[in-house]
């Protein structure tokens, strides 16, 4: 089958997609004033250079030089062709390249037809409820208001079995279509139909686009069972949908998000003012739900009920959110209740006391091993110890580690020495770095007693943090002022960026009056150099700024920081080369072998300082 990709569908997927969720599928975004920062999955970094302009729909890093639109981060992340990277988009967007058309035009009609048919029940159970006297009642007992009825599109269904069933009928939507929908189901004799939804309170299932995909019903008296969902159709797949996300999108500022296990969890901290709660769907919480979290909220939190069942499901949780690049929190409920349980005994402020004591990953894993575990028993002890040295060793930080080393061993009595050990036990590397150099390809010439500067290849990171810096100390003399005591002019490795920094060090060291520099005049000297690329020139003096993070003091650092990682990246390579060079020898003398010593030792300490930038 061949596949139609034209100007048009390249247009189509550039104008649908947003970049900021795309890329927050693979890192994690902060809001930084207009644009998003993160990580760089391109290369390596600690602190972020990554930025997305939501704006303009592009991203650029600072760090390694790397830019483009959708498109290209497709490409590069999911290492695929244009095409391919076409396709991959399309695909999630759900548009139609042209040999699927047909086909999909068709399902798109389908489901256009169930969004419709469940707007109509929605309407239809509303209207059923503030009718009928038992299901408001019901709800004036569990004190929610009209308001909170109609913010949420609460309604009832009938206790009979052709409720629904006639009501759509008679709107002319036709059984089977009704029956898609999940509303109806085929009788046992297999003539004729009956409602799903009898004498439940119903919970209108809306997602992020406003659109009704499914129904919750709880049952009035005690049927069983207690919440009924809609079974998964062509528009509802219960995986992949947070009830109440529709209302924290709409209404909160998205700073943080609390996971809960029910439809009413979320009614109730609604209704308490605290709109940024959602729940998951009678199912356990999946990786596209955590991939949603991530996605609509900065802060995650956990409040499921406090009972053996969602204390495992908040574990299982955790790990799923961990795998998402999320470090939630959780939020500990006194035993045996839930959010609506909760708020409803201790108010908002009650439950904004428990969010903001919530505890982090380490400190959870803490908790519910000390409620597992009775310590004032060896045995147990033990137990506890091997069982949190697991979590500890999944802590990347060996700062973080440390720290909750003191933490437990306060706590519990049991000493530093035997945590650590605990801990450590396993992937001990008797304090050899082991370091993987897939960073650098460009060959590195020695540059440190050059008269002239001699051209060399910088990797791109290397070569954007020279050109970047050189275009800020240009324009002002403050951003000179705050490099000078970290970089010399000679750290500016490129043949170009290097005469460059030469003029402006000498200018502003010569000139303290100066508070920038003009670049004609650079241009004027750049004349009288010999062999200038004024690709590179030019590419410095018209670098526009439109697009810096907002804060140029963590983006001078974070430049100062690429050039000085890659010189000693450069270095290491330079090291390994010699290391090489000896140990290929056959007839090594005692020179070679102490030669080799002392690079070793230099390799480690390198190796150090290297570390320090990961
Ligand atoms: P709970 O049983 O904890 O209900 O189920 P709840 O939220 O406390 O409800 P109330 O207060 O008695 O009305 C939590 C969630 O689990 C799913 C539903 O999504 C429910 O909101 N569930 C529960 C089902 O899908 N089916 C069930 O039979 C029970
Ligand atoms: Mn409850």
């Amino acid at each position: 089958m061949s596949i139609v990709v034209n100007d048009e569908i390249i247009e189509k997927i550039r104008d649908s997609s947003e970049l900021v969720n795309i890329v927050s599928g693979y890192l994690s975004l902060k809001k930084m004033g207009s644009n998003y920062v993160g990580l760089c999955p391109f290369h390596n970094e600690k602190t972020p250079s990554f930025t997305v302009s939501e704006t303009k729909q592009l991203y650029h890093c600072f760090g390694c030089g790397e830019g483009g639109d959708v498109i290209s981060f497709i490409m590069k992340i999911e290492n695929l062709s244009f095409i391919e990277a076409i396709k991959f988009l399309a695909d999630k967007l759900g548009i139609p390249l042209e040999e699927n058309k047909k086909v999909d035009e068709k399902l798109v009609l389908e489901k256009e037809k169930i969004y419709r048919i469940n707007i109509e029940a929605a309407r239809f159970y509303y209207y059923n409820l503030i009718n009928n006297e038992k299901p408001i009642r019901y709800l004036e007992n569990r004190k929610i208001s009209r308001k909170v009825i109609n913010q949420f599109g609460l309604g009832y269904s009938l206790n009979r079995w052709d409720g629904i069933y006639k009501y759509l009928k008679s709107k002319g939507y036709d059984e089977k279509d009704i029956e898609k929908a999940g509303l109806i189901g085929k009788k046992k004799d297999g003539i004729g139909y009956y409602d799903k939804f009898r004498n439940r309170i119903m919970f209108p299932i809306i997602d992020i686009k406003g659109r009704v995909v499914g129904f919750g019903g709880r049952a009035l008296d005690n049927d069983m069972p207690k919440y009924l969902n809609s079974q998964d159709t062509l528009v509802f797949s219960k995986g992949n949908i947070l009830y109440g996300l529709n209302l924290v999108k709409k209404h909160s500022d998205r700073k943080k998000i609390i996971l809960v296990e029910g439809y009413m969890d979320v009614i109730s901290l609604f209704k308490n003012g605290i709109n940024y709660s959602v729940a998951s769907l009678g199912t356990a919480f999946t990786q596209n739900q955590g991939k949603l979290l991530k996605r609509y909220g900065e802060e995650i939190y956990i409040c499921y009920d406090s009972d053996k069942a969602g204390i495992n499901a908040t574990n299982k949780a955790l790990n799923i959110l961990k795998n998402e690049g999320i470090q939630p929190k959780v939020i500990v409920l006194p035993s045996g209740q839930d959010p609506d349980d909760f708020i409803k005994n201790n108010g908002p402020n009650g439950f904004e006391m428990l969010l903001d004591k919530a505890l982090n990953y380490m400190d959870y894993k803490i908790f519910i091993n000390k409620q597992k575990y009775d310590l004032s028993k060896a045995e147990d002890k033990i137990k506890f110890t091997k069982e949190i040295a697991k979590n500890l060793r999944e802590l990347k930080s060996p700062i973080e580690k440390d720290v909750y080393i003191d933490k437990i061993a306060e706590d519990t009595g049991i000493s530093k020495e035997a945590i650590r050990n605990e801990t450590l036990g396993v992937n001990h590397n008797n304090g050899k770095t082991i370091y993987e150099d897939k960073y650098i390809n460009n060959k590195y010439r020695d540059n440190k007693n050059k008269i002239m500067p001699i051209k060399i290849v910088l990797e791109s990171a290397h070569l954007t943090a020279e050109k970047t810096l050189l275009k800020l100390i240009i324009e002002d003399k403050k951003y000179y002022n705050k490099i000078k005591n970290q970089l010399t002019k000679e750290d500016f490795l490129n043949y170009e960026c290097n005469i460059i920094a030469n003029i402006v060090f000498d200018e502003y060291s010569n000139n303290p009056e100066l508070i920038k520099i003009d670049s004609q005049s650079i241009l004027e000297r750049l004349k009288d150099e010999d062999n200038i690329d004024f690709l590179i020139v030019n590419e410095i003096m018209d670098k526009k700024f439109d697009f810096l993070p907002e804060d140029k003091e963590k983006l001078m650092e974070d430049l100062v920081g690429t050039i000085k990682y890659s010189k000693l990246k450069m270095k290491r390579r330079e090291i390994t080369e010699k290391i090489q060079e000896i140990e290929s020898k056959k007839d090594k003398n005692e020179g070679d072998v102490r030669k080799f010593k002392s690079l070793c030792l230099e390799l480690t300490e390198l190796d150090k300082k290297i570390k320090s930038y990961i």
